[in-house]
């Protein structure tokens, strides 16, 4: 498998970090290639818990090249702050390298961030508040400011008083807070560079060099296809790509460099921040998902929104994403309940019915999961190692995904710890055709 991309199929949060560190091990190279520290990718080792935002999942490998590609947002104070914890509890974090093309995430981001979400009121999105939107946006006005600018002085300075010039209306109300005068961000943000200076690099290159020897690169993704900016609950989404075909700009490669694309899915869905959720569970049974499945956000601490495995939106994932393989986390938190519930289509205003997903918001606000019952299982599955292991009924859940998508089941999460998980056949044989 030289190039293959992990990505999130449901609103993120779906094991994309766990599954990258499995991955990891036998990969020359982990990239991250969009989104920035809304992300909280977390990886159990033993007693041993993990919560990255901006460093890939790889880097528990020591020496492993972990990179930030271009397409990422960085907020130097976030990644100084990683590695200095990952260092503390003894991780060798030198395979680390920064895009120096990869866009900086500035205290005016932050503040425009919580004062956009404030304004909104009743209409806000939720977001987590970490400059995420502003710092693209920046981006996309060519306002922005990135890694290699961290580097020289002069060119700080005026990269800051220009991205600033255009906000002044918008931060009157922060005019004194210091954080953002001119002088003091330019000496800040010359310290951090002088700090991050030997990890910058031109990652592109290093991903075209273990492809060019046939070596193995994973793709992290963050966020998942739901809170795609395009494809996504729009304006309930993030502000970059989190489908798979931002991994080609995101780290600078082509399309026919990724040969594998899998999807992560919970077997149930979560969603964190406000937004359509047409298979939400309110009551008691949402309850008891969110604290089987220690649904809290790893990044805000905020409960997640829990509901029902929904196919229609995980069938518009495949298609978005050209899912070669789905791995379906969490099949241990449904244990006990009994039956289960599956959507295969929306009921949405007026009667109308759709087995695909809508694209107008507001059959989307207004569509609830018309669903299947399917068996469920009382037995404990987290000691189980292959399909044959889990309850007949916990295998026929697995089977209907597989045959409702037509994408093979790669991996199933039955816990958090890193042997916690089934490698089905069609992972091994994906894995032999790729040798
Ligand atoms: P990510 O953002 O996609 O990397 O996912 P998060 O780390 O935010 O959330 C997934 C959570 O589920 C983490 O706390 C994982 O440790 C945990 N997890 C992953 N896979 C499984 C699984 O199969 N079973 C259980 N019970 N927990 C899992
Ligand atoms: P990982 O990589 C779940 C959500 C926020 C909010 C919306 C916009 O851990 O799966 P933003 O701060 O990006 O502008 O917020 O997106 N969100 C996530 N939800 N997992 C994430 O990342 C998320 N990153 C952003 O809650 O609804
Ligand atoms: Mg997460």
């Amino acid at each position: 498998m030289p190039g293959l991309a992990i990505v999130g199929a449901q609103w993120g949060d779906e094991g994309k970090g766990k599954v990258t560190d499995l991955l990891a091990e036998q990969a020359d190279v982990v990239i991250r290639f969009q989104g920035g520290n809304n992300a909280g990718h977390t990886i159990v080792r033993g007693d041993e818990v993990y919560r990255l935002h901006l460093i890939p999942s790889g880097i528990l490998y020591p020496g492993k090249l972990c990179l930030i590609g271009n397409g990422v947002v960085v907020d130097p104070k976030v990644i100084t702050s990683e590695l200095d914890e990952l260092r503390r509890r003894g991780v060798d974090t030198g395979g680390l390298r920064i895009s120096a093309n990869a866009h900086i995430i500035m205290p005016y981001h932050l503040l425009l961030d919580s004062e956009g979400e404030t304004k909104l009121g009743k209409l806000q999105i939720g977001t987590t508040r970490r400059g995420i939107g502003p710092c693209y946006a920046d981006k996309a006005a060519r306002l922005g400011i990135r890694m290699q600018d961290l580097l020289d002085e002069k060119i700080l300075r005026q990269k800051i008083y220009a991205a600033l010039e255009p906000k002044r209306q918008l931060l009157r109300p922060f005019a004194k807070d210091p954080s953002i005068d001119l002088h003091a961000m330019t000496e800040e943000y010359r310290t951090l560079g002088h700090r991050l200076e030997p990890y910058i690099a031109d990652t592109q290159r290093i991903v075209w060099d273990a492809l060019d020897r046939n070596g193995m690169v994973v793709f992290e993704g963050a966020q998942g296809t739901l809170l795609d900016i395009d494809h996504g609950t729009y304006p309930f989404v993030t502000s970059s790509n989190p489908v798979a075909g931002a991994a080609c700009v995101g780290a600078g490669v082509g399309p026919k460099d990724i040969d594998e694309v899998w999807g992560i899915a919970k077997a149930y869905v979560t969603r964190v921040g406000a937004g359509p959720f047409p298979t939400e569970l309110e009551g008691e049974l949402g309850d008891r998902i969110r604290e089987a499945g220690g649904e809290f956000g790893t990044t805000t601490g905020r409960p997640r929104r829990c509901g029902w495995l929904d196919l229609v939106g995980l069938r518009y994932a495949v298609r978005l994403n050209g899912l070669t393989g789905l791995a379906i986390t969490k099949l241990d938190v449904l244990t006990g309940i009994d039956p289960l519930c599956v959507a295969t289509e929306y009921s949405g205003p007026e009667g109308a019915t759709f087995s695909e997903f809508p694209y107008h918001q507001s059959i989307l606000h207004k569509s609830t999961g018309i669903y299947t019952e399917l068996p469920g299982w009382q037995e404990d599955i987290t000691g189980a190692r292959s399909l044959e292991d889990l309850p007949q009924t916990a295998r026929e859940y697995i089977e209907y995904i597989e045959e409702f998508l037509g994408v093979p089941v790669v991996l199933v999460g039955v816990g958090p710890g890193r042997d916690q998980m089934i490698w089905t056949e069609a992972a091994r044989r994906l894995q032999q055709a790729a040798a």
